[in-house]
């Protein structure tokens, strides 16, 4: 095994290993570099699904897919979650799909699962098919950005605790047409917006474009914030970006890093991907308090739309 840093803080490639049989010493080596390298590039996989969910199960309990339907030849478990851009029939997507609609979510930066209450811990996610241009993944070193704001800033979000829903990124790229029922699907979660991670003691920006306001805070002014830490997280100098070969296979560490998918011709081209994903153990915010941190907590309400109104009619 020989592992390759892609970036100066974030992501590293490891060469000369085959996930589908790994022994107890190579993964403890592959998981001291996934804490220090925040995401992990495996080329020249071939994995079968149950490859896929037994070196995932080895950071831990899984998560049970929420997406669409999927092909049921090529996915054969509730424990694997289809990131294509074909139907259960192998078609591609229909221009007006809502699956369509739904994937167009993971274009604008995200962190994954933060709008459940317990969050997404490691995402695995393995490539069956490419496409010839664009579809790259990119991926922001959280860590890196927290350390790169001032001091009085870094104060200034310790305390602060965010409510996220799925349906806050959807609304981001015009995707609104879910019913009652739906919305109570997937109610929103809170989380804290500065995360210690357990493993390294290190501090990192927990943001996301599922994140919709701050809990105690002017919505307008908490959106308005929350897109200037994403931009600031995703300056070129935090960012890798990930091209894509068949049979590779990208963990990463939602704790601390935040990744967007790049655009493709996806009415003509299949991107064939599958992902596992690592459950976190609880809520952020109930492991920050039951580390003795002092948060502010307050009501965890979202509706599409939301907004308060002003004190004056339109004119
Ligand atoms: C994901 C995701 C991005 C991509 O699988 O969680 O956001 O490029 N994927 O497909
Ligand atoms: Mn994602």
């Amino acid at each position: 095994m020989n592992i390759e840093p892609l970036h100066p803080t974030l992501g590293a490639v490891v060469h000369d290993v085959d996930l589908a049989s790994i022994g107890p010493s190579t993964f403890e080596h592959i998981e001291q570099a996934f804490y220090v390298h925040g995401v992990l590039v495996f080329p020249g996989q071939r994995l079968t699904n149950e490859n896929h969910l037994a070196f995932s199960r080895m950071f831990g309990p899984l998560q049970k897919r929420t997406t669409y339907a999927r092909d049921k030849e090529r996915i054969d478990s509730d424990e694997i979650a289809d990131i294509s851009n074909i139907d259960a029939n192998g078609m591609l997507l229909l221009p007006d799909s809502r699956q369509r609609a739904m994937n167009m979510g993971d274009r604008l930066w995200h962190t994954d699962g933060t709008f459940q209450q317990v969050p997404s811990m490691i995402s695995l996610l393995y490539a069956a098919e490419v496409v010839p241009v664009g579809g790259n993944t990119e991926f922001a070193d959280m860590r890196a950005a927290y350390d790169a704001l001032p001091a009085s800033e870094r104060q200034e979000y310790e305390n602060l605790v965010l409510v996220h829903s799925v349906y806050r990124s959807r609304e981001q790229v015009g995707f609104t047409e879910f019913n009652e029922h739906i919305q109570q699907l997937r109610p929103p979660a809170q989380q804290v917006m500065v995360r210690v991670h357990e493993k390294t003691g290190r501090r990192s920006l927990y943001l996301a474009s599922h994140a919709s306001h701050i809990i105690g805070r002017d919505v307008r002014e908490s959106r308005a914030l929350l897109r200037r830490l994403i931009e600031f997280a995703t300056q070129e100098r935090f960012v890798y970006s990930h091209r894509w070969n068949a049979g590779d296979l990208v963990m990463w560490d939602n704790r601390c890093t935040m990744h967007r998918a790049r655009p493709f011709d996806d009415l003509r081209y299949r991107r064939i991907m599958q992902r596992t994903t690592v459950l976190d153990s609880a809520n952020s915010v109930e492991k920050a308090l039951a580390a003795g941190r002092k948060l502010e907590l307050g009501p965890v309400e979202f509706r599409l739309g939301m907004v308060p109104s002003l004190d004056a009619p339109i004119t």
